[in-house]
C-alpha cells in the first residue's frame, strides 16, 4: 500500500522523522530556513500532510496550492498562523502540540521577569563592555519580584504554570480569565479579578492569552494608562495580543516601568523599532518553548497528531473536529 505523502520543509528532531517515516512518505528538508516561496510551493502540491512551525502562515492563498492537503500539524501551542476557519471549509484537519512545551514556556515567562525586574541583561552588557569601574550603592537598581503583585491575564496551561512558579516566590497572584479557575484559586490562592482591576493592582503583569480576533491590541493604551508607572509587562504570548505602538508610547512616556518581550507585533522584530533601544526594556526572539527536551516533544507530539489524521484517526489535538466528523 502506498504511504501518505508528508511535506516537512524544515529540520525536526530525528526520532520524529524516524516515527513519521514508518507510516509516511515523507518530503524533510533539513533545514533551519524558511524555503523560498517556489520550494515551498513545489513541495506542498504532491503533499497530504504538512508540518509547519508557526512562522508559516497558512492562508487560503497557500491552501489553494495545496490539493491534496489532508491536515496540517503545527508544531507549536498557538495556532493564529492558521486560517482555521479555511481549513475547515476545505475538510483539512489543524492540529497543534499543547502541554508538552508549558513548564518550559512558563520557565522562560519567569525568567524574563526576573530579568527585567533586576536588570539582568542590562547589567551582563555594563559588566562586559568593561564599564565597571567602581562598585556604587546604586548600581543597577531593580524591582523586587518576591512579595510583589503579580496579575496573569489569560489563566490556561500555561499562565497558570507562571502562577505556580510566582507562589514559590512569596508573590500575590490575581488573574484576569474569560472563565474562572476556581481550583486554581484555591491550590494558587489567586484572586480573580477584572482586567482593569489587575491592571491597577500588580506589580508584574504578565501577558498570557492566545491572539485571536477578541485578544488583538486587548492591551492597548487605555489598559497600559491603568497600570501603575513602576509596573513591568511581560508578553510571551504574541505580540499583536499587546498594541505595541501603545507600549512604545507608554515606556518612553514613563508610564509604566519597563516590559519583557519574547514576542512582538512583526517577527523578526524590525531592526529601527524603538523598544530595541530602551534600557527597560529586555527583548527576546521567541524562544519560549526553546530548549532542546521540549522541542523533541513537540516534533513526536506533532508527528503522532500528523500519523493519526493521516490513518483516518482522530489527532489528539484536533483543532477543528468539525471536519473529522464529516
Ligand atoms: P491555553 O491553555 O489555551 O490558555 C489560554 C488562556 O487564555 C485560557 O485560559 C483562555 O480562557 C484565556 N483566554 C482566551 N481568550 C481570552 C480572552 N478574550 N479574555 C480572557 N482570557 C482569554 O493556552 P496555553 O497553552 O496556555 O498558551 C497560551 C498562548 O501562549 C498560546 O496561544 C501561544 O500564543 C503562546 N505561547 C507562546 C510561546 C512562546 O514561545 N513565546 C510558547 C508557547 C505558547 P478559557 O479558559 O476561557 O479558554
Ligand atoms: C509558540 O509560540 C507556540 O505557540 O508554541
Amino acid at each position: 500500500m502506498t504511504k501518505p505523502r508528508v511535506f516537512i520543509p524544515h529540520r525536526i528532531s530525528e526520532k520524529a522523522l524516524s516515527l513519521l517515516a514508518e507510516h509516511c512518505e515523507l518530503d524533510y528538508r533539513d533545514v533551519e530556513e524558511m524555503l523560498d516561496e517556489e520550494a515551498f510551493f513545489a513541495g506542498l502540491q504532491e503533499a497530504c500532510g504538512l508540518m509547519v512551525y508557526s512562522r508559516h502562515k497558512i492562508t487560503p492563498d497557500v491552501l489553494d496550492r495545496a490539493p491534496r492537503l489532508r491536515i496540517v500539524s503545527n508544531v507549536a501551542v498557538g495556532y493564529d498562523n492558521l486560517d482555521l476557519r479555511e481549513l475547515t471549509a476545505r475538510g483539512i484537519m489543524a492540529t497543534n502540540t499543547p502541554d508538552v512545551l508549558t513548564e518550559t514556556t512558563a520557565d522562560l515567562t519567569f525568567a524574563l521577569l526576573m530579568a527585567t525586574a533586576r536588570r539582568i541583561a542590562e547589567a551582563d552588557r555594563f559588566v562586559k563592555a568593561g564599564e565597571w569601574n567602581e562598585w556604587l550603592p546604586s548600581l543597577m537598581l531593580g524591582k523586587d519580584v518576591h512579595g510583589a503583585v503579580i496579575g496573569i491575564i489569560g489563566m490556561g496551561r500555561i499562565g497558570e504554570a507562571v502562577a505556580r512558579r510566582a507562589k514559590g516566590f512569596g508573590m500575590r497572584i490575581l488573574y484576569h480569565n474569560r472563565t474562572r479557575k476556581t481550583e486554581a484559586e484555591q491550590s494558587l490562592d489567586a484572586a480573580y479579578v477584572s482586567l482593569d482591576d489587575l491592571l491597577r493592582r500588580s506589580d508584574y503583569v504578565v501577558v498570557m492569552t492566545p491572539l485571536t480576533p477578541e485578544t488583538v491590541g486587548f492591551i492597548g493604551k487605555r489598559e497600559l494608562g491603568l497600570m501603575k508607572q513602576d509596573a513591568i509587562l511581560i508578553n510571551t504570548s504574541r505580540g499583536k495580543v499587546v498594541d505595541e505602538q501603545a507600549l512604545i508610547d507608554a515606556l518612553m512616556e514613563q508610564r509604566i516601568g519597563g516590559a519583557g518581550l519574547d514576542v512582538f507585533a512583526t517577527e523578526p522584530v524590525q531592526k529601527g523599532n524603538p523598544l530595541l533601544s530602551m534600557k527597560n526594556v529586555v527583548t527576546l526572539p521567541h524562544i519560549g518553548s526553546a530548549t532542546r527536551e521540549t522541542r523533541e516533544k513537540m516534533a513526536l507530539k506533532a508527528a503522532r497528531n500528523m500519523i493519526a489524521g493521516l490513518a483516518g484517526e482522530k489527532p489528539e489535538n484536533l483543532l477543528n473536529p468539525a471536519v473529522f466528523s464529516h
